[in-house]
């Protein structure tokens, strides 16, 4: 297929994830060494929305690949979901002479990008989400960084947790989703695991858990909780807090609460983000360079692939239960 000139706008959009600027700097890179023009979109959607767009250039992404957060900022847009806001979008991308554009994000960013699909844009989705929650791909930018910040910061509660003989409850990011509390309740031996995939019995789930590797010898217990599990209209605690105070009430042990929050979102990619980043954008340039569009970049099988942007947003996320057996399995 023919390379053809062209100006491919980009933007990232939603929650930031270490790794989008490792991504950016590819994308654009690639783009023009294909003879491609490269527009940046400022604050996502809504910078479409306001023309906030300017022409990207070989040193505009020099010294960000190690940087987490996303030069380009971000931002969610309510207006972008009328069709007013999505007419505006097209003019502005029209204006600047761009018939295609990159969108870096997770699932409700590609949402957006099928509109513009729809409506006669060139797209090309790129995973980025600290929650790895994309149905059609098996890995997200930004995961691997956050999970290693989140390892990072149990391994310090627990050794406070030890010393005291105390139950740590830690509440991770992932709305609706438990796959860095999994991944990293795996990786630090955490006690407990909640996700809001599974509902939790708390008698069983987390005193009986307790009470039984008490008896068996251990003494200080993590508890790992998705902040999503809090949200579920079922739920019996409205807080990891709450959970803490009924854990420390019925066990009578010590417990402390921390909720890790946006420090899990910052910080500079690790080599698997920064070259899964690389690797996307490369490709999602070089797809609408030529001639390429309406696909969503994935991993499968180990390998960044690309699909149809309509099939892969019809993908099913499963969660991985036979990890999470394995996780309590081992977990005593
Ligand atoms: O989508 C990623 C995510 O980190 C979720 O896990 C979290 O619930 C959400 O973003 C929080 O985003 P913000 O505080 O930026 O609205």
């Amino acid at each position: 297929m023919n390379e053809t000139t062209r100006k491919i706008a980009i933007l990232s959009s939603g929650g930031d994830a270490p790794g989008m600027n490792a991504a950016i700097r590819a994308a654009v890179r690639s783009g023009l060494g294909r003879d491609c023009k490269m527009v940046g979109v400022l604050h996502g959607y809504q910078g479409l929305i306001e023309g906030e767009m300017q022409e990207l250039e070989l040193r505009s992404v020099s010294d960000i690949i190690h940087r987490g957060g996303t030069t380009l900022y971000t931002a969610r847009s309510d207006e972008f979901l009328t069709e007013e806001g999505k007419q505006k979008a097209l003019r502005n991308l029209k204006a600047h002479g761009a018939d295609a554009l990159i969108v870096i994000g997770g699932d409700g960013s590609f949402r957006g990008a099928l509109e513009l699909a729809r409506r006669g844009v060139k797209v090309v989705g790129i995973p980025g989400t600290i929650d790895n929650d994309i149905a059609c791909s098996e890995y997200t930018i930004g995961f691997d960084t956050a999970m290693n910040t989140v390892i990072e910061m149990v391994d310090r509660l627990r050794d406070t947790a030890q010393s005291h003989e105390r139950c740590s409850v830690i509440e991770v990011m992932g709305r609706r989703c438990g796959n860095l509390a999994l991944s990293a309740g795996i990786a630090t031996g955490a006690t407990a695991v909640l996700v809001p995939e599974m509902a939790f019995d708390f008698e069983t789930d987390i005193l009986e858990r307790i009470a039984y590797t008490r008896s068996i010898g251990k003494r200080h217990f993590i508890i790992l909780v998705s902040e999503g599990v809090f949200k579920e209209e079922n739920s019996r605690f409205s807080s990891s807090a709450e959970m803490s105070a009924a854990i420390a009430e019925a066990s009578g042990i010590a417990t402390r609460t921390t909720v890790l929050g946006h420090v899990q979102r910052g910080g500079s990619p690790t080599a698997k983000d920064r070259i899964i980043a690389s690797e996307m954008g490369y490709l999602a340039a070089e797809l609408l360079a030529t001639d390429r569009g309406n696909r969503i970049l994935a991993v499968r099988d180990g390998k960044v692939c690309d699909l149809d942007v309509e099939e892969a947003l019809a993908a099913e996320r499963e969660f991985d239960y036979a990890l999470y057996r394995m996780s309590q399995g081992i977990s005593l």
